[in-house]
């Protein structure tokens, strides 16, 4: 028996910089929403938080870059990620702010809170610095050559060739991305988090995780062969949390230090809204509740160790993660996904031209678990037309056409099952219990592969039955293999609806079933659709994709690089 009674789910904040494209949505947003999904189809208490990350160089650097203030940027851009995430089908329970005055007091309440037992320490560093700017240039304001690998436009924080963590100090030439001017280096004061004295109780930790993914372990392990040192948590910046000490004018939490304890935050803000304010302690303060971070492998280190040393070392008892399901990288074409060149497929673009649940199972077929996976547009019109329109749809509409022509719109009688028919229907059991252990387990892809799989089967089923020749050479027979299509109808509107949530609601409305589709659509043997119920029929649920209207997409692609 599991200790736990509920999940808190954490989907990393994205940047308010810019929009969501597919590299984001393989990374982190579907693979989280098809988990919460998941649970709360099993009636399990769950609540699904994320929000805008807003403060740090990312976000001061692209409202610089437009002449306009950080706040106009990130609040413009909020709203534009948080609509399009929701027209995507991501279910989260509050989308907030980091540019809010609860994450302010928040992230504020804990810096103090570490800074009274002693978990912070106060250094001096060398930090770079414009003279013709007269400020400080953190993290992103310098790019130079990356010393491991030579790219020449490593950013001061991360090199985007290697993926690898930088110093900015050890970048070769650097200079500011301001105006390309040379950067010196000059001492700065700053709040340091001691993961050096935090690595055994890390170690310990993270060793006790048998079940988690090895990317996830390992990089952890690497970390600690290298030795954790102090880490910077404040920067020289005007935008971001101010530091709640005396005489920290210009100085702020760094970005990674804040954005995580949003999580916290956006917890907070949903409880006010309830009008619980306590209501959040009970998702992160007490033991019977799990934790789990969603997110992309370029996060795991914040969310594997800085992140639960902060936790730990604060003086209320945190919870900390009990399993971090990050993923690898998905690649666009062959190539890997570029903000900067525009190399990528934005998700409001996307929206214009199509439906939200084509993506998420194109994306769920190729969720990058335990390697880098590959977007190709060929590859997402197969899927939807070869796949979703032949074998869902086919096998939806069939049924249901059937049971509309001959039976009068209602699930016929079950009458005398013969072989045929109790395997099918235990395949169907056998099926869900496989989707179901797989999720668990968080191989969302495999889960996916083996709903298309338990579909082809219903098709395989209704060919070998044939009921456009029992209709009229035995109406009983044709009634009992269109009751098995019916139980594989109803059990596809539970299960395919944590990947294909406006789809199947569609088809649950058809169905006439009394109750919520998200909480009790799951299907068992209990919630079979019984003889003589009334079910309609679903519009077309997937139009074939043109060839047209891929190339279009091809098309647009390419001319975005150019
Ligand atoms: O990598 C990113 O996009 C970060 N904005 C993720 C932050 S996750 C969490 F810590 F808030
Ligand atoms: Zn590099």
């Amino acid at each position: 028996m599991s200790r736990f009674q509920r999940t808190l789910v954490t989907a990393a904040l994205p940047y308010a910089n810019g929009p969501i494209h597919l590299g984001h949505l393989a990374g982190v947003y579907v693979p989280a929403d098809i988990y919460v999904r998941y649970l709360r189809a099993r009636g399990q208490s769950v609540l699904f938080i994320c929000g805008s990350d807003e403060h740090g160089v990312p976000i001061t650097l692209a409202a610089e870059k437009e002449g306009i203030s950080p706040k106009e940027l990130v609040d413009r851009n909020y709203v534009g990620i948080r609509d399009s995430l929701r027209d995507l089908g991501i279910s989260f329970d509050n989308f907030s702010q980091t540019s809010r005055p609860i994450h302010t007091q928040t992230s504020q309440e804990f810096f103090l809170d570490l800074h009274a037992s002693g978990n912070l320490r106060q250094g001096t560093s060398q930090q770079f610095y414009s003279e013709s700017a007269g400020r400080f240039l953190p993290d992103r304001y310098v790019e130079g050559t990356c010393p491991h690998c030579d790219h020449e436009s490593a950013r001061g924080d991360q090199c985007e060739r290697c993926g690898t963590q930088i110093e900015a100090e050890t970048l070769i030439k650097p200079r500011s991305v301001v105006d390309d001017s040379a950067v010196t280096l000059k001492d700065s004061t700053h709040w340091f988090l001691p993961m050096g004295d935090m690595q055994p109780w890390l170690e310990q930790w993270i060793n006790s995780k048998t079940d988690w993914r090895e990317n996830v372990t390992n990089y952890c392990r690497g970390w600690f062969r290298q030795g954790l040192g102090d880490r910077a948590v404040t920067r020289d910046l005007d935008w971001g949390v101010p530091v709640p000490l005396e005489n920290h004018e210009g100085k702020v939490l760094y970005v990674w230090f804040d954005a995580p304890i949003g999580y916290v935050s956006a917890t907070k803000e949903w409880a006010n809204d309830r009008d619980d304010p306590e209501a959040w302690r009970t998702w992160w303060q007490d033991d019977s509740t799990r934790l789990l971070h969603f997110l992309g492998k370029d996060n795991i280190v914040f969310h594997a160790l800085l992140f639960p040393a902060m936790l730990n070392a604060h003086s209320e008892s945190y919870i900390v993660p009990d399993n971090i399901p990050a993923n690898e990288f998905l690649n666009l074409e062959g190539d890997k996904l570029s903000t900067s060149r525009n190399y990528a497929v934005w998700l409001p673009d996307y929206l214009e031209s199509f439906a939200p649940d084509s993506l998420r199972y194109c994306l769920a077929r190729n969720l990058p678990e335990s390697r880098d996976t590959n977007f190709t547009w060929a590859d997402f019109q197969a899927r939807h037309n070869n796949e979703l329109a032949d074998i869902l749809g086919n096998f939806i509409n069939r049924t249901l056409t059937f049971v509309e022509k001959y039976f009068d719109g209602r699930v016929p009688e079950m009458g005398e099952l013969l072989d045929v028919d109790r395997q099918a229907l235990a395949h169907l059991d056998t099926s869900i219990g496989q989707v179901e252990r797989l999720m668990e387990s968080f191989e969302i892809r495999a889960a996916a592969e083996a709903l298309l799989l338990v579909t082809k089967e219903a098709n395989r089923y209704f060919d070998e039955v044939q009921p456009w020749a029992t209709r009229k050479s035995d109406l009983a027979r044709c009634g009992t293999s269109l009751y098995v299509c019916c139980q594989f109808v109803r059990a596809f509107a539970g299960i395919w609806a944590i990947i294909l949530p406006e789809s199947m609601e569609k088809l649950w409305d058809a169905l006439n079933i009394p109750g919520n589709l998200e909480s009790e659509g799951w299907p068992s043997k209990e919630r079979r659709l019984p003889a003589g119920h009334p079910v309609g029929k679903p519009e077309i649920l997937f139009q074939k994709i043109e060839d047209e209207t891929i190339a279009a997409q091809v098309e647009r692609l390419r001319a975005a690089t150019q």
